[in-house]
């Protein structure tokens, strides 16, 4: 969604915000603007649109000159992508511009308030109330800080801001609340960005700014304040993200390099938590007790991460013998979950900022649960707010289609899974060696899957025009079957959807027809029978059959498949694994043949900050 750059330094600023922008893309946007201050003057250039279109129109940097400036790329909440509506938005009399990410719930009643007040609005945001009511208290007291901490208590929602005064000009002003901002310092020069990605090129040094507190940048330093202005000492953290990590490497698109990069990030994430045969999550802190003690697990995420909660579901209840429901962070808030002290709630989330987690996470703390969250971004919202962490070691994740970052959630569940069912003796000795023996085993079966690329290429070859596609699929094949449907659906934009086998005949059946592609996901030795009789269903109604099936499994489900890919034998509990390879590369094939923007599908946004 929408994301912020800044700079204040010895360099020219746009050249290093439009560069950021770029690094920003991914996030998903419709929008893109810049705004410097030179010699006491706000400048501001902005459009509806893609990031280079902004390049051109200021060249480059070269028609904008200005060492303290701000960028932003906007994903329209409030009002259509216009080019009023870009950011930033200037004040009413033109003295403060400002970029801003997330939504400002009582911003009518601001408007409201600011135009009895005289301020004029240009566009339809919330945001131009947010730099009204800067400029509204900046009138009152003439203090660009005392501004910006007073406008900060009337606003209600979340919201990142980044903030210029042309009586100011060599600071850049920052404030925060529920929405991410990381100040970078650098060498001459000092950073704002709501994500790490943009500025990793210049700094690794970074401060995650917490809700309230105002940053003041400047060329000689970053000084952090809280809510009532007093000055807090702050320590930097060192990013160990490579910046190759944030670059295509050779690759066509981000998300066939992370799709590639899933057997190291599997590895990166497991091996630390594995040690001589053992599961060992000593750095979660949760005591034996509780973990013995826990009478309900809620799996809660959105999306991608969702359905990593619907395999995680099947493995808590048959391996740690606990009741699991997966549920989705927007319908969890609102159901008015049954939660005691005994109720353990996991969020799963790559950004750890989705707006529908973190709101889940709160209600669930508020409600008296205990709340686990599995997490990519270090230091995001839910990783510092939830009671214990476990982070996935994916990397920057840059795609929009989740692929590394399902993965690795994957990897964390089934380490819980495994931690929980020792702890409370529920699972035999000899099943948990063999799991972990698979476990380490997987890395190199990934590998050969991914190595196999070129028959999923070929399929998809086949496939690429069918404009309906059904995925079905039992028991931990059912969530794959969620996720491969998704994948598909949102980067190729086939219309697809994903059932429980069991289920096609209550209805969705009526939909199968001469030529429907009927994806099968047949990893599960146990329902292997099961699933081929619902093949033979579709197939004698017309459907073609694509099944994923596991190299044992083949033999059996062959008969009743136009096509056949097969993965590695496993552990079932590590069958998801294996089995979301092919989708992922079935899906993005498909999309590469279509001719769509794979890594920044319309609509879409990387990291949904709001609800
Ligand atoms: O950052 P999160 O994991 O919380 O994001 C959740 C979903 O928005 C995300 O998984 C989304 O569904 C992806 N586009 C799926 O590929």
């Amino acid at each position: 969604m929408c994301g912020i750059v800044g700079y204040a330094g010895r360099e020219e600023s746009v050249p290093i915000l439009l560069d950021g922008l770029y690094k920003l893309e991914y996030r998903g946007y419709d929008s893109a603007g810049v705004a410097v201050c030179r010699d006491g003057k706000l400048r501001l250039a902005k459009t509806k649109g893609y990031v280079r279109e902004l390049d051109r129109i200021v060249d480059g940097g070269r028609l904008m000159p200005g060492s303290v400036g701000l960028g932003h790329t906007r994903w329209a909440t409030h009002g259509r992508p216009t080019d009023s509506n870009a950011h930033p938005h200037i004040s009413h009399g033109g003295k403060i511009a400002v970029v801003h990410n997330g939504i400002i719930e009582n911003y009518a009643k601001l408007r409201e308030y600011l135009t009895g007040k005289g301020f004029e609005f240009n566009s339809e945001t919330d945001t131009e109330v947010a730099v009204n009511l800067i400029q509204h208290y900046y009138n009152k007291t003439g203090e660009i800080l005392r501004a910006v901490a007073s406008a900060a208590r009337r606003m209600e929602g979340s919201y990142a801001l980044g903030i210029l005064c042309e009586d100011c000009p060599d600071m850049l002003i920052a404030t925060r609340r529920e929405s991410p901002l990381v100040l970078g310092a650098g060498d001459g020069g000092n950073y704002l960005a709501s994500d790490v990605a943009a500025l990793i090129k210049y700094t690794r040094d970074v401060y995650n700014l917490e809700d309230g507190e105002i940053a003041v940048l400047s060329e000689s330093g970053v000084k952090v304040y809280n809510g009532d202005l007093e000055e807090t000492a702050i320590t930097l953290e060192r990013v160990d993200w490579n910046i190759s990590a944030a670059e295509k490497g050779g690759y066509e698109h981000f998300m066939i390099k992370e799709i590639m990069e899933q057997p190291e990030a599997f590895r990166k994430t497991v091996s630390p938590r594995v040690a001589e045969g053992r599961v060992t999550l000593d750095e979660l802190g949760v005591s034996d007790e509780y973990i013995r003690n826990v009478s309900k697990i809620y799996i809660v995420g959105c999306g991608t991460a969702h359905y990593v909660g619907v395999a995680a579901k099947y493995n808590f209840e048959k391996y740690a013998k606990i009741p699991a429901e997966a549920i989705v962070a927007s319908e969890f808030r609102y159901s008015g979950p049954i939660i005691d002290e005994r109720t353990l709630v996991i969020c799963v989330s790559q950004s750890g900022a989705t707006a529908d987690t973190i709101a889940a996470m709160r209600e669930a703390k508020r409600r008296g649960a205990r709340v686990l969250s599995i997490v990519n971004v270090v230091g995001s919202v839910i990783a510092r707010e939830s009671d214990w962490a476990l982070y996935t070691w994916a990397g920057p994740e840059i795609c929009v289609a989740s692929t590394k970052a399902y993965s690795t959630q994957l990897a964390v569940t089934y380490l819980l899974t495994l931690y929980f069912a020792d702890k409370r003796g529920a699972i035999s000795p000899e099943e948990y060696e063999s799991v972990v023996r698979e476990i380490s085993l997987l890395p190199g079966k990934l590998a050969r899957v991914l190595k196999d690329k070129e028959t999923v290429q070929y399929l998809a070859s086949i496939y690429f025009n069918n404009e309906d596609v059904f995925f079905i699929g039992r028991n931990i094949d059912y969530a794959l079957s969620l996720e491969g449907s998704l994948k598909l659906k949102e980067i190729s934009y086939i219309h697809s959807d994903a059932y429980a086998a069991g289920e096609l005949k209550h209805g969705a059946i009526a939909l199968v027809s001469d030529g429907t592609l009927v994806v099968t996901v047949a990893t599960y030795g146990a329902l292997l029978e099961k699933i081929v009789s619902n093949a033979e269903e579709v197939r004698s109604r017309g459907a073609r059959v694509l099944s994923v099936t596991t190299q044992s499994g083949a033999g059996r489900v062959e008969h009743v498949s136009d096509s056949v890919i097969t993965v590695p034998d496993t552990h079932d509990m590590l069958l998801p694994s294996l089995g979301v390879l092919p989708l992922q590369m079935f899906a993005y094939y498909m999309a590469l043949m279509r001719g769509c923007p794979i890594d920044k599908p319309r609509n879409l946004a990387k990291s949904v900050t709001v609800e």
